[in-house]
Order: C-alpha cells, then structure tokens, then sequence
C-alpha cells in the first residue's frame, strides 16, 4: 500500500494556458529530502471515474535545499484527449489540497565519481526539452547551493519564446558567473527556440532548431558547443544528461555517438560512460 501525503498548491504561475509553475507545500510543513533530478508523484481524485485517485510523476525545478516549496512545471496535455491528472491540476486553486509520495528517481541524478573512485570534475552540459527542463533546473539552483566548482552548461528547447520557463532564474545565475569569474561559479544558460518563423518568436535573435542543433558541427567543423565552451567535447571532459521526448535524446546521441559517447544502461566494462536520460515517449 502506497503512503500517500497530503499537499497545499501554494501558487500557480501560469506562463501560458497549458503550462504553469505550480508549488506545493506538505501539510506537515516538512519539504522531503530529495536528489537534484528526481520526481515527486502527485495525485488528485477524479470525479470522473468514481473519485478515484490519478498519480502522475513530476520532475521536481526546485532545488533539495529549499525547504519552503517544491517547484514543479507542468504542461497540460489537451491531445489528443485531455490528460487527467493535468487536465484536473489546471482546473485547481491556490489553497487546494493534493496528494503525494516521496521522490523517487536514481536516471537524473548528478554523478559525483569516476570508476576509479576520483571526483568527476567533467563538464555537465544538461539538455532539456521542454518541460525537460525541470530536473536541470533542480541541477543549477543545487549545484549553486553547495558551492560547486564544476562548468555547468544548461540548455534548453522551447517551441515558443514563452515556454522559456526559467530564463530569468537562468539567466541571473549566468550573470552571477560573469560578475564573480568563473573560477567561483563557472554557469552557462542558452537556449534554442524550434518555431522561429512563427510571428509570436519574431523577437527570438539566439539558436534555432530543436535543442540538439547546438550539437550539429558547421562549416568550421566545431559546433555551437563547442563554440561556446571554447574547446572541443570528448568523452573525457564532458558528461551529458538530457530529459525530453526519445526524439530529442536520440538527437543528442547521434552527434554523440561518433564521438564514442555512451550511455548509463550501456556503460563499459571498467564502469564509464557519458550520458545520462530520462525520456518522455
Ligand atoms: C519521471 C517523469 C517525470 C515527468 N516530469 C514531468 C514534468 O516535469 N512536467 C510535465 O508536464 N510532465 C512530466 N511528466 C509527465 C507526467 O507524468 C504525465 O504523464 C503527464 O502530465 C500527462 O498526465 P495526464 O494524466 O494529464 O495524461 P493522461 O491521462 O495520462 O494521458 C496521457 C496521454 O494519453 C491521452 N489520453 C488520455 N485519455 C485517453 C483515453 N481515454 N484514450 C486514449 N488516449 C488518452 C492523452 O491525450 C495523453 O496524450 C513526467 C513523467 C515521468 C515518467
Ligand atoms: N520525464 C518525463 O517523462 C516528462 C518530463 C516532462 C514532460 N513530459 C511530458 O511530455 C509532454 C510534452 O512535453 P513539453 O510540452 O514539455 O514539450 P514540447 O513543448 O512539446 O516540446 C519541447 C521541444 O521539443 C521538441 N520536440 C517535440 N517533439 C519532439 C520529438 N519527437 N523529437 C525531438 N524533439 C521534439 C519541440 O519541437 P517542435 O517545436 O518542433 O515541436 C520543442 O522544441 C507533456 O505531456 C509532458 O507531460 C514528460
């Protein structure tokens, strides 16, 4: 039998009709411990169907030392029949109460040491699709916290410049790194937007394409990345984690590949490998 708890939403921002920030707060007032990367599942009855409960999973945005809300990004899925458990958490309130179970989730969780027992000190470029991007979020606001001295490279893939969710938050902790030098806090935000003919994008001037494009070589042989880190990406100074459709994660390894980049599930003998990913269908 699942322990389920019970939850306040204490705020709903919502950037646009079908995606919104929502924070919870448990009843007890406790936030749980929790990993950068992991999800939490949360449900609501459903009128529906015989108040039956609906439990959906939700990477968490918030970072594990912030003990006064947990920070979730939703989108609500409309197609092609509307989702449940969204469609009832885009009809809730401030002040509603929900259901949840303790985090979970070991796909996402920032690798702290090397096969051989050293430091990994690689590179983190995170890449996230969409709502994708709220485990990398959770990554950034952490890693800040505890001081981490590594380079963090946050990327994220938006259809429409409104679904850049986290671009002040992002955006501030990369200006934060200009200001006090890299050697304090060494943070990059970009961004790509995948529409960009579409007159509602007509003031996007950065990357465009899917996320994945900043991977794809130009003429130059060096990619965006690569451009924008200053040297080239090998396996031995750079590990990937990526969230999104199969789609976006299939991406990123088709430039990756050839690079001998590999996977968690298809680490090498001696225990090494590149990439981490959650992937959304
Ligand atoms: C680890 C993990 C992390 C996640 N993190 C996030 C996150 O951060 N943000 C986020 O927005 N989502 C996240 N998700 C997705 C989330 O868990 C849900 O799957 C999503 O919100 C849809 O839930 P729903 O109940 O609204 O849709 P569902 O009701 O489960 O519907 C799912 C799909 O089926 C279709 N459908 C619904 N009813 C029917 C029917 N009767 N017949 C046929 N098709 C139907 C819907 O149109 C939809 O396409 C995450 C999932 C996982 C596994
Ligand atoms: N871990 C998880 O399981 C998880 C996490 C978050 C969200 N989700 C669920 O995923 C669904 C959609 O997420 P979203 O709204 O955040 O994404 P989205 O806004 O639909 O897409 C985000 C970006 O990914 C691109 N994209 C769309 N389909 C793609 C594909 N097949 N391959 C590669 N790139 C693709 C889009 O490009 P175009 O503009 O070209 O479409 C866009 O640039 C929601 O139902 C959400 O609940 C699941």
């Amino acid at each position: 039998m699942v322990q389920e708890n019970q939850a306040t939403i204490t705020f709903i921002q919502l950037m646009k009709e079908d995606l919104g920030i929502f924070r919870l707060l448990p009843n007890d007032g406790q936030i749980p411990d929790f990993h950068a990367g992991q999800f939490i599942t949360i449900g609501l009855p459903n009128p529906t169907d015989n108040n039956k409960v609906v439990r959906r999973a939700y990477s968490i945005a918030s970072h594990p030392e912030n003990k006064k809300f947990v920070e979730l990004v939703i989108r609500w899925v409309r197609k092609p029949l509307p989702g449940r458990l969204t469609t009832l958490l885009f009809n809730a309130k401030e002040g509603d109460e929900i259901g949840w179970l303790k985090p979970a989730g070991a796909a996402l969780q920032i690798n702290e040491k090397l096969p051989d027992g050293s430091k990994d000190e690689r590179r983190i470029i995170c890449v996230g699709g969409g709502t994708g991007l709220a485990p990398f979020v959770s990554f950034a606001q952490h890693l800040h916290a505890v001081n981490d001295k590594r380079e963090i490279v946050v990327l994220h893939g938006a259809s429409y410049v409104d679904e850049l969710s986290y671009k002040d938050l992002l955006t501030d902790l990369e200006m934060e790194s200009l200001d006090h030098g890299k050697d304090k806090w060494n943070f990059t935000y970009r961004a790509s937007i995948s529409r960009p003919q579409e007159w509602f994008n007509r003031s996007w001037g950065g990357q465009t394409g899917r996320i994945e494009t900043f991977l794809r070589p130009k003429e130059n042989g060096k990619s965006p990345l690569e451009e924008l880190v200053g040297e080239k990406i090998t396996k031995d100074n750079t590990i990937f984690y990526i969230c999104g459709w199969q789609g976006t994660i299939d991406g990123v390894m088709d430039f990756m590949k050839p690079k001998d980049f590999v996977t968690i599930q298809n680490k090498r003998e001696d225990g090494s490998f590149e990439v981490k990913f959650e992937s959304y269908g």
